[in-house]
């Protein structure tokens, strides 16, 4: 009777791979916050929701673009979301705050806050932006998560809200306000223009985000989850790396938002969480394969990885903070300056203070 053995073995083998992966994390207990089915829905009806609001702005009111392709005085100023993600205590808020001051009307705030950590609740201007935020943790897909619901927060909080710049509690504001704003909207990029972009908006307003195809631990990075499993939609030719603190225009926070595609592989746990950072892939690979033309390729936020350690950057201490520091730090290679660093810790906060009206917001 059971003289097709070998058919009735690979069934078999078939249908223990979905047992596989139920009980795995049993046999291999997880280090790492995996994310819920509660969790997931949660988000995916706030993403819903975001854009179907974006979508009904943009066939409503022309204004939704604006300042992005008019000029017009009479109408509202585009504003940028700031968007912080944090884990702990918004260290350099007094210094933030001098950087808002007087500029309500352009910009946004948002925070995630990890709220399984106590966070001493920075008031200010800061006070009552709190987004509903779940647990994260490093080398793990949580870290998407939080940054997209910030994003989507944001797109739907205010139509206005045409750039959206992901902050951590460690980066510290290179320039004044007026600066960093004139740079990103009276400055349209015009180092090149390219034809086959996905839309005009993208072309003039690119999104600042850092996307590389060269790095040596590109191939461990790429089979974190278990080798091959990217496949198909993440071929390794496509798989990208870079900076998860960029500047998305609102069309590009909304492609975010609204991929199902590339989430359901990157969401997928580290089997090795030594080379396991899915937020440094997951954004500049949906960028790269979505609207190459449309982003700069490069970050804004400066970082020092000479001498890194455990995957951390360069942590700059108070003696380290001088007017020469910030004056190297806005340096760049690109035909803009660097806006943000990081990191530094929260003893340089007296320090920077001391800088700020005469060097970091001189300008
Ligand atoms: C904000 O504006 C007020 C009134 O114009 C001024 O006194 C104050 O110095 C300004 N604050 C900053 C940080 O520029
Ligand atoms: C980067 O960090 C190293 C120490 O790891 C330091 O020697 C160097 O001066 C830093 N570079 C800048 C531009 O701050
Ligand atoms: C600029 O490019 C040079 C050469 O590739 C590189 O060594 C340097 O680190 C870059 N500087 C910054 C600030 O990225």
């Amino acid at each position: 009777m059971f003289n097709n053995t070998p058919f009735v073995f690979s069934f078999a083998l078939l249908l223990s791979f979905p047992l596989l992966f139920l009980f795995a994390p049993r046999f291999f207990p997880p280090k790492h916050v995996q994310i819920s089915l509660p969790d997931e829905l949660d988000d995916l009806a706030l993403f819903r929701r975001a854009t179907l609001a974006t979508l009904h702005i943009n066939t409503d009111n022309h204004h939704s673009r604006l300042g992005t392709t008019t000029k017009s005085s009479s109408l509202p100023k585009p504003k940028i979301a700031f968007l912080f993600l944090t884990n702990s205590d918004l260290q350099f808020a007094p210094l933030w705050e001098l950087f808002f001051a007087n500029h309500s009307t352009l910009y946004n705030i948002y925070i995630h806050a990890d709220p399984s950590v106590k966070i001493s609740p920075p008031g200010g201007v800061f006070q009552g932006h709190f987004i509903s935020s779940k647990k994260t943790q490093r080398g793990s897909p949580t870290l998407i998560s939080a940054a997209r619901r910030l994003l989507a927060t944001a797109l739907l909080d205010d139509p206005l809200n045409s750039y959206f710049a992901v902050i951590s509690q460690h980066c510290i504001p290179l320039h004044s306000f007026d600066f960093m704003y004139n740079s990103l909207f009276t400055k349209p990029v015009t180092e090149s223009t390219r034809p086959n972009s996905v839309s005009t908006q993208s072309l003039i307003y690119r999104s600042f985000i850092e996307i590389l195809s060269d790095e040596p631990q590109l191939w461990g990075r790429y089979n974190a989850r278990g080798e091959n499993v990217m496949l198909p939609e993440v071929p390794f030719h496509r798989f990208r790396v870079g900076s998860q603190f960029f500047i998305l225009n609102r069309e590009h926070a909304l492609l975010v938002i609204k991929d199902r595609r590339l989430w359901r592989k990157f969401r997928l746990p580290c089997l090795n969480i030594h080379s396991c950072y899915p937020e440094e892939h997951y954004f500049p690979t949906l960028l790269s394969m979505e609207d190459p033309e449309g982003s700069t390729h490069y970050t804004l936020t400066r970082v020092n990885w000479t001498g890194s350690t455990g995957g951390h950057p360069h942590t700059y201490q108070s003696v380290e903070v001088s007017p020469e520091l910030i004056r190297k730090l806005r340096v760049s290679n690109s035909t803009y300056s660097f806006m943000f660093a990081r990191k530094f810790s929260p003893d340089c906060l007296k320090t920077l203070l001391h800088l700020a009206e005469k060097v970091i917001f001189r300008d």
